[in-house]
Formats: C-alpha cells, structure tokens, sequence
C-alpha cells in the first residue's frame, strides 16, 4: 500500500483516479479547491463513493492558498509517496481575456509551488495531467511528442508552461515526474462544459445540438478508464517521461454524433454554429511513447465508452 496526494480529486478525472487508487488498496489525500466553473454539487457528486472510504481524506483549499496557509501543503506532500498533479482550470474557449488571470493561478503558479514542495519533501513520482492542447493546430499526424508545441489557445499555453516546470524540477533537481498528455477525456461524469456532455443532454431535452464549424474536425476521443489506467502505470515510467494518452478512436465530430444516436437510441439534430477561438482543427496521437514506456493500451472504444456516458447522464447526472 501506498500514500497519494490527488489535487483535483472532485473533478471528472481525479475523482475516477481516486476510486481506482483506493480500489488497488492504496490510501488517497484528496485535494480540491471545488472552482466554481461549474457547479459544486456536481463534484460532490463524483467523490461520494471515495468518501466512503476510510482510506480517503478530502482536503478542501486551493494548492497556492494551502501552501500559504502553515505550510499546510508541505506536510500533505510530505505524508505521500506519490502525487498525481490534475487540479487545473480547464477549457480552452474560457482561457482568453480577464479569465487567464485564473489560468495562470491555477495552472502555472499552483504547478510551481507543488513542484517546490515536492523537490523540498522528497516523492517518489509526481505524475503531471498535460494535454494535447500543448501541440497546438498542428498538421503533422500522428502526434508525437518530439513535435514542435505551440498551443493555440491560453490554456494551452499554461498547461505546457506547466509541464516545462515539471521537466525542469527533473532535470535540475532530480524529481521523478512523468507528463501525460491527455487526448479529449470522456466517460461518466465529463466537464458539463465538453462536447459529448453538452450533446447528450440536449438531445435529451429534445433541442438541436450546437457544433462549432462543420463538425468535419476530428478528435482522439480517450475514454476516462483508460487515461486511469495510464496515470497508474505512469509512476514507474522514466524519470521526465513525456507521453500522450489517447483512445485510438480518431473520428470526426459528424461521426461521433452517430455514434452517440447509435448509443441513445434517438435521431439527434445538428444546429451548425460558429468556430471558437483557441479550438483546434484535428487531434490525432501516437501513442508509441505511452506504450513502450506505460504499458499502455487503450481498451475502450467510443461506442462502449459513449453506451457508459449516456447511461450515467440518464441515471446520476443533470440533463
Ligand atoms: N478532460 C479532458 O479532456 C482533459 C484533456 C486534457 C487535459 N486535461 C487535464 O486533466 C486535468 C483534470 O481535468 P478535468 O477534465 O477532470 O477537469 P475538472 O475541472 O473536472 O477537474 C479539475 C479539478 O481541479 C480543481 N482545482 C482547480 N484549480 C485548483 C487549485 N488551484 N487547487 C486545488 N484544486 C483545484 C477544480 O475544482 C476541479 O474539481 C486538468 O489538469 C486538465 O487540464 C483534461
């Protein structure tokens, strides 16, 4: 058994790599500083089932407000073996004007300041959540992590800044972090504010669902197990690995949505609107990186994976 510090545990992806630590019978310090960028009882919601057990402690603060507090940060890294880093702000639309104030907080600084305390304290592994954005609107396919980044988005700017840091930390001061670039995650429990969420529950309020563009874009839809599954392996990966996490369903937008009809048994109507700033054309990753050094093989596919959303937004979630 080991001890884990997961900042972000309340949100879509922490809170699934929470139940799974616990369920490998690993004990779990949950931070989160339950942002409002959507609402807190949906991420009450998601930590239910962790609470219930007794190997899970939940830390409620921001990462920047607990290190200032009594160095209340330092003594929770230091209680751990591992810390898997997910708290950020996500969403790229969101990121541009006043707003990147809070992307730099969250996503830069509070990165910094967890890497501080770890290089002070001692961890065996710091597993960091990039993310595809860093690549930018490329159009060299697949992906790979030698590729040039250059984001097309803040957000993006602040998620590879983040991940420069976590080099950095290896490089000069030898802490074990691994970064995973996670390709567009889905599954029980996505961000109201992601594709697939937004369309399940407009359909099932009977209205058109909005596209951005001409719904021609294509994703590397991930399903949320299987990024889980690579989190996990990550922290026997190499010091300073730097790996994508992808689904292999590569599809277009258009294509998914009939998938997604396939999956909720309904036509589902298109109103096309327009491009989003900071939004990328196309995703498409190679993951021979992960596999080689993660073990990784992703196991669902995206009308599985699309079956487990709609089911969880029709029993547990808010249509
Ligand atoms: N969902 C995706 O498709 C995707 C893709 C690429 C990368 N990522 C990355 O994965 C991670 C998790 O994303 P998610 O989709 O689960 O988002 P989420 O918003 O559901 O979860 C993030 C959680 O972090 C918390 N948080 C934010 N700032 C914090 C801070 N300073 N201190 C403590 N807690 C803080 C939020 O309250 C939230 O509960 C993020 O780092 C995100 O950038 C997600």
């Amino acid at each position: 058994m080991s001890r884990a510090l997961v900042t972000g545990c309340a949100g879509f992806i922490g809170s699934h790599l929470s139940e799974r630590l616990l369920a490998d019978g690993h004990e779990v310090i949950g931070v989160d500083s339950f942002e409002d960028y959507y609402p807190r009882d949906q991420k009450e919601a998601n930590i239910v089932d962790a609470l219930e057990s007794d190997r899970f402690t939940l830390v409620e603060g921001g990462i920047l407000q607990l290190s200032e507090n009594d160095s209340q940060l330092r003594g929770l890294v230091d209680s751990v073996d591992y810390v898997y880093h997910l708290a950020a702000q996500p969403g790229v639309r969101a990121s541009w004007g006043e707003t990147f104030r809070v992307y730099s907080d969250n996503n830069v600084l509070a990165t910094q300041v967890l890497l501080e305390t770890a290089r002070e304290v001692g961890v065996e592994g710091f597993v960091y959540a990039s993310s595809s954005s860093v690549y930018g609107d490329t159009t060299v396919f697949p992906m790979r992590e030698d590729a040039p980044c250059a984001p097309h988005s803040p957000y993006g700017v602040t998620k590879l800044a983040a991940e420069h840091l976590c080099r950095l930390y290896t490089r000069n001061f030898g802490v074990h972090t691994a970064s995973l670039r996670f390709f567009t995650v889905y599954g029980p429990r996505q961000r109201p504010d992601m594709a697939f969420r937004r369309f399940i529950e407009s359909a099932m309020r009977g209205e058109a669902i909005k596209v951005f563009g001409d719904g021609l874009q294509t994703r590397d839809f991930t399903f949320v197990s299987d990024i889980v599954d690579g989190l996990v392996a990550a922290t026997a990966a190499p010091a300073g690995t730097v790996a994508n996490l992808a689904g292999g369903s590569r599809v277009s937008l258009v294509e998914a949505i009939r998938t997604l009809e396939d999956a909720m048994g309904q036509p589902i109507e298109i109103e096309h609107v327009g491009l989003q700033a900071g939004d990328v054309r196309d995703t498409w990753a190679s993951i021979d990186v992960a596999q080689e050094a993660l073990g990784y093989n992703p196991k669902v596919g995206l009308a599985e994976g699309l079956a487990a959303e709609v089911d969880w937004i029709r029993t547990r979630g808010q249509a």
